[in-house]
């Protein structure tokens, strides 16, 4: 069985939801923040939130950096390293135009001068561990042969690889042919990351690779939050218990999230994304109420029928 990791996903696993997954569901071998970036000369409170350690007690999570220069680099490794943290995550993979064109995420796999001074950086901090998640490349899937190259002589705890290019988004095939030839070369512990919803899947997964050390799982552990905990305990939950844990994964979330946001429509507004990515679990009209509720009140009866 492949240790499970919980992909970083910007507007939804924030400190509230990993955890509340963690306490509430588990299965989880560890969690990722979703990225911290430099913003004005410094962290956005809403990211120094979600990686001050008390709000990450007794959670199994990584902070994860997003950055286009070694100098951004080396301020957000000095701010993470302040509050304790020894395991460090880099994005090499966001496809936001808005990070991307800006030399951040999959825009960073182009420049291999930045990824040197990367691995030079990170052969300067033997005390912190450093894994790196990526994608093939920002528009051309090979891109990834000259930084893994890079990579293959950089001391990191695993590379994380989702196999689509930065302007696929995530839509589109996944190249199962570049990520064997990825799997092939990479020298690290490799973990997989792409489109994985099923247990079917995550066996698969397991018996096709045999030499990867793990799993990353994003949107179809957002749909059914139970996927790993199955996977871990070796039992396919029924759809009712898959549906029951949802929503109490649900009411948890927003009795905590009632205390940080003020009033109803806030409080909806900040609930409802909770819920895009579960259309297959919960079917099309009940995804479409939810969506379409307008306001608290029909959002709470449109998730009371769901069954
Ligand atoms: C809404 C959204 C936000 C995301 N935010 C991040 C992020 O902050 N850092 C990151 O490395 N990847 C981010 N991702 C990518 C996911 O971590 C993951 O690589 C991607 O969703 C593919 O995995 P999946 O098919 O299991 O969802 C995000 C994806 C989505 C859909």
């Amino acid at each position: 069985m492949l240790p499970i990791h919980f992909a970083p996903l910007q507007g939804h696993t924030d400190d509230v939801y990993r955890r509340t997954h963690h306490s509430l569901i588990g299965g989880i071998h560890r969690y990722y923040t979703p990225f911290v970036r430099v913003e004005a000369g410094d962290i956005r409170s809403k990211d120094r939130r979600d990686i001050s350690p008390k709000n990450n007690i007794d959670v199994p999570v990584t902070p994860q950096l997003i950055f286009s220069s070694l100098k951004e680099l080396e301020y957000l490794t000095a701010e993470i390293e302040a509050l304790g943290y020894h395991s460090i995550d880099l994005n090499m993979g966001c496809p936001f135009p808005l990070q991307a064109r800006h030399g951040r995420g999959s825009g960073l796999l182009a420049h291999t001068d930045i990824v040197s001074e990367v691995s030079h950086f990170i052969q300067s901090h033997p005390h912190l561990t450093f894994s790196v998640k990526m994608r093939l490349g920002w528009d051309n899937a090979q891109e990834w042969r000259p930084v893994l190259d890079i990579l293959n002589d950089t001391p990191l705890a695993h590379i994380a690889i989702h196999p689509r290019t930065g302007v696929q988004q995530y839509k589109g095939d996944i190249d199962y042919s570049e990520f064997e030839q990825f799997y092939d070369t990479c020298r690290h512990p490799l973990i997989y990351n792409g489109d994985l919803t099923t247990l079917t899947q995550l066996h698969e997964m397991e018996e096709r690779y045999p030499r990867l050390a793990g799993l990353m799982l994003g949107r179809g552990l957002l749909c059914r939050p139970t996927l790993a905990v199955e996977y871990t305990e070796g039992r396919e939950f029924t759809h009712e218990e898959q549906i029951r844990t949802l929503r109490t994964l649900h009411a948890k979330l927003m009795e905590q999230y009632a205390q940080i946001v003020k009033g109803d429509a806030q409080l909806h507004s900040k609930m409802r994304p909770y819920w895009e990515y579960t259309e297959p679990l919960i079917g099309h009209k009940p995804y479409k109420k939810i969506m379409k509720s307008g306001n608290l009140r029909n959002y709470l009866a449109a998730i009371e029928e769901l069954r």
